[in-house]
């Protein structure tokens, strides 16, 4: 007898499988008992007739709690309208622990007692949806730079100084020194970049991000791409396909996900380039039209994204932002120094920002001015500069955030679903 996993059930209808996994749920007619099983790949429904297998295995089958280990054996029929397509006629039950009392019951709880109980939480079927979904968002990453020829290069997540301001740092002691959390890869994959050409990190970032936020984590994972003589015009065609490219795989790779999620496919088949692009300039008349109170020179923020994301179908670009409110790195438009070559991709259905990135000053001069200019220690940045002094080109690179995309991408209300163990503010348990 083949041992399987229930993923693929449907090469096995008709033969007599073993499943190994925990019991979901139970219900029970007096002569029938009916398991919903679950392996990790998936669930079905066990049947166990009382007339049809020895006394034991229906004892068994009775003793069994919410979330008991078992292996299961039994015939997989086609039934349509099971839980996953399939049942499986149990004929041979062995019981491998019997749970005590399950703390997630079918009944609803509230977020905060799921949060204590992530590591449990985690095999309930929506949560279960998300991860592989964010699994196969990774997958469709690694294929996608693959594809292009990108290297992948990790970047250090102990790091002497700040890439994005230097309020959201998390600060550890460094021997004698002071060391910090990476809060992004970028400046390790414009070194990168001038030794591949086309290079990409993905890995956890840290921000201490003081407010609780819907789109907020203190830890969340980033993927880094970082191209040689790239434009800002090239940048952002690349977004434009890597972001169709992650919704068409996840439309071809996650239907069942999906489903389960309650996720309107129609919103995401409309994710196709050319992407809209709207100015920063256009984007404040337009809030201000629409009863915001952003000035020109204001960060845009989180309802300031929604309204505008709601307005289109697919992901929108605003580009052009004040250099005022951008990192040091950003290299100025030449004809305009007061807004920079760089640009936020905000997803649609009100999602906001997933992807932020730019041109970075090449100018070895302008590098040092705007070091200076943002209060940063010019010594910790000697070998960045360095990048400017050989052979210096013109460079480019974005930064997607993963829990974003998978928030959008499932429709979830919030990013702490979109990582297995979110770190959130007073939150570091489980
Ligand atoms: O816009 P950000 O801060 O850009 C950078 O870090 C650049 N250095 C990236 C680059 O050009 N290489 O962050 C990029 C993305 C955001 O668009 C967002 O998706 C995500 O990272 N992000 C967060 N996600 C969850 N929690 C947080 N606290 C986040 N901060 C940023
Ligand atoms: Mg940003």
């Amino acid at each position: 007898m083949e041992r399987i996993y229930l993923k693929h059930v449907g090469r096995y209808v008709g033969s007599e499988v073993e499943i190994r996994g925990w019991l979901y749920n139970k219900r029970s007619s007096g002569k029938i008992i009916f398991l919903i099983i679950r392996d990790g790949t998936n669930l079905i429904q066990g049947v166990v007739v009382k007339s049809e297998v020895p006394a034991e295995v229906f004892e068994a089958a009775k003793r069994l709690t919410q979330e008991s280990s078992l292996i299961v054996r039994g015939v997989v029929r086609e039934e349509p309208r099971s839980i996953s397509g399939y049942e499986l006629s149990v004929t041979d039950l062995e019981i491998v622990q019997i749970a005590e009392e399950y703390p997630i019951t079918p009944k609803e709880h509230g977020v905060e007692y799921l949060l204590d109980r992530r590591h449990l939480w985690l095999r309930s079927r929506k949560q279960h949806a998300i991860m592989l979904v964010r699994n196969e968002l990774i997958k469709a990453t690694r294929k996608f730079f693959d594809e292009r020829d990108f290297v992948l290069i990790d970047a250090p997540i102990l790091t002497p100084a700040s890439v994005e301001g230097t309020t959201t740092l998390f600060e550890t002691d460094y021997f004698d020194d002071k060391a910090y959390l990476s809060q992004s890869g970028q400046l390790y994959m414009e070194a990168a970049a001038m030794a591949f050409g086309k290079v990409y990190c993905f890995g956890p970032t840290f921000r201490a991000e003081k407010s609780k936020t819907r789109r907020h984590l203190m830890e969340f994972w980033m993927i880094e791409p970082e191209m040689a003589f790239y434009d800002q015009e090239d940048n952002m065609k690349l977004q434009e396909e890597y972001v169709s490219y992650l919704v068409q795989h996840v439309l071809e790779h996650c239907r069942p996900q999906l489903e389960v999620l309650e996720r309107d496919i129609s919103k995401l088949e409309a994710v196709v380039p050319p992407f809209p692009r709207l100015s920063y300039d256009e984007a404040v008349e337009f809030l201000q039209q629409h009863g915001s109170d952003v000035q020109w020179g204001d960060d845009l923020g989180a309802p300031d994204e929604t309204i505008i994301s709601n307005q289109y179908d697919r992901p929108v670009f605003i580009y052009g932002f004040p250099t005022g409110i951008k990192a040091f790195y950003f290299k100025p438009d030449p004809t305009r120094p007061e807004i920079v070559l760089g640009s936020d991709l905000l997803a649609p259905e009100g999602y906001g920002e997933i992807i932020g990135g730019g041109e970075r000053i090449a100018d070895l001069d302008l590098l040092m001015q705007r070091i200076q200019e943002h209060n940063l220690p010019q010594e910790h940045y000697e070998w960045y500069l360095d990048l400017r002094r050989y052979g210096s080109v013109p460079h480019s690179g974005f930064g997607l955030g993963l829990e974003r995309t998978v928030a959008w991408i499932c429709g979830l209300a919030h990013l702490r679903e979109a990582i297995p163990f979110p770190r959130l503010l007073n939150r570091i348990y489980p």
